[in-house]
C-alpha cells in the first residue's frame, strides 16, 4: 500500500508534513539537534523575533499548572539581526521549513522585521505574533482588534514575498472571527490559532502571585477544547487554511484539530515534556490518513462530521 500524502503546500512553501513546532516552545530550532530529528518535523517556529535584544520578563515566570503551564518570559530573545547571523546557518542543511515568528510594537516594526525576513533565504515564511500589547494605540493587543490586525497584515504584506501566517489571539474571544477575516482580506496566506490564554495562579502562604508579573499566559492541554472550537469557528468564515496549536499532544489531538478545519497544527508546551513528540505524530497521522480510506491528509482536512 502506498504512504498517504502528508505534504502540505502554502503559497509555494511546501512542508513535508503538516506538524510543525510552535513559537517560544523550540528554541531557535537547532538547539533541539539531538533530542529529535528536525528533518522529519514539517517546519519549526522561531522563538519571538523583535528588532532589538530583549531581555524579557523577570522570574519566576513559568507556573506549571493542571493540564498545563502559565508563562510569562515576556518575549526574551536575541534580536532578528542576532537570528539570522547566529542561528540561521545552524539550520543550513536541515530539511524542514524555517518559519521565523516576529512581533513588534508598532506597525512599522512588522514592516521592518519582514523586509528583513525578506532578505534571509533561509526563512521560508513569517508569522506574525499580534498578540503582543501595542503601545502606540493604548496597550492594546493587536490581535484583539480587527482593524490593528488588518494594519499590520498590510505592512506586513507589503514588505515580503514569502508566506505570510498571521497568529491569532484567544483573547480576541469570538472577536477572532472579524480578526480572520480582516487578515484575509489584506493578503494572509493562513492563520494560526491560538495563542496562549490570559491566567493566574496564586501562592496562598506567600499570598503573592506564582509569576513574577501578575499574568500569564496559559497553554497545555487544558486549552485543547478551546483551541479546536476556535479553529472550527474561524474554518467555517474564512477561506485561506488554518494552523491549529493549543494543547495538542499526541497524533489524535493533530487528527481533531485537522477534521475541525486546520490544514497543519503546531506543537508547544509538549515539546517541553518530550521533544520527540512532534515527530511521532507526524508518523501517527500517516498511519491514520491510511487507516481512513483517504490518500492524503489534505482530504481529511475539514471533514468532520456531523450527522
Ligand atoms: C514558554 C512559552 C513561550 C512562548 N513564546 C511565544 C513566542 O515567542 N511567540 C508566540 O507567538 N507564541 C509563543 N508562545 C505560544 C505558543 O507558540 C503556543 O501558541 C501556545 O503555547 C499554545 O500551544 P500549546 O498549548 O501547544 O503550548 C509561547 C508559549 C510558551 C509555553
Amino acid at each position: 500500500m502506498r504512504s498517504p500524502d502528508l505534504s502540505f503546500e502554502l503559497a509555494g512553501v511546501t512542508f513535508k508534513n503538516p506538524v510543525l513546532t510552535a513559537s517560544g516552545c523550540f528554541g531557535y530550532g537547532a538547539e533541539q539537534d539531538g533530542l529529535c530529528d528536525i528533518s522529519r518535523l514539517g517546519g519549526i517556529c522561531t522563538k519571538g523575533l523583535s528588532l532589538a535584544p530583549r531581555p524579557g520578563n523577570p522570574p519566576p515566570r513559568i507556573r506549571e499548572t493542571v493540564a498545563g503551564m502559565l508563562n510569562s518570559i515576556g518575549l526574551e530573545n536575541i534580536g532578528i539581526d542576532a537570528f539570522i547571523e547566529e542561528k540561521v546557518p545552524l539550520l543550513t542543511g536541515v530539511d524542514t521549513v524555517v518559519v521565523a515568528n516576529l512581533f513588534g510594537v508598532a506597525v512599522e516594526d512588522y514592516a521592518r522585521l519582514c523586509a528583513r525576513a525578506d532578505d534571509c533565504g533561509r526563512i521560508d515564511a513569517v508569522e506574525l505574533n499580534i498578540s503582543c500589547p501595542n503601545v502606540h494605540e493604548g496597550g492594546v493587543e493587536f490581535g484583539v482588534d480587527p482593524v490593528m490586525a488588518a494594519k499590520v497584515t498590510a505592512a506586513a504584506r507589503r514588505s515580503t514575498s514569502k508566506p505570510v501566517i498571521v497568529k491569532l489571539s484567544p483573547n480576541a474571544g469570538d472577536r477572532i472571527v472579524s480578526v480572520a477575516r480582516a487578515v484575509e482580506e489584506e493578503g494572509a496566506d493562513a492563520v494560526s490559532l491560538i495563542n496562549t490564554i490570559s491566567g493566574m495562579a496564586v501562592d496562598v502562604r506567600s499570598r503573592r502571585p506564582w509569576i513574577a508579573k501578575t499574568y500569564g499566559g496559559l497553554s497545555g492541554p487544558a486549552i485543547r477544547p478551546i483551541a479546536l472550537r476556535m479553529v472550527h469557528l474561524v474554518a467555517g468564515s474564512v477561506k485561506m487554511p488554518l494552523i491549529g496549536i493549543g494543547g495538542i499532544s499526541t497524533w489524535e489531538d493533530a487528527a481533531a484539530f485537522v477534521l475541525a478545519g486546520a490544514s497543519a497544527v503546531q506543537v508547544g508546551t509538549a515539546c517541553f515534556v518530550d521533544p520527540s513528540a512532534p515527530e511521532r505524530m507526524a508518523s501517527g497521522l500517516a498511519e491514520w490518513v491510511a487507516e481512513q480510506g483517504a490518500s492524503s491528509v489534505s482530504e481529511l482536512v475539514g471533514a468532520l462530521r456531523s450527522e
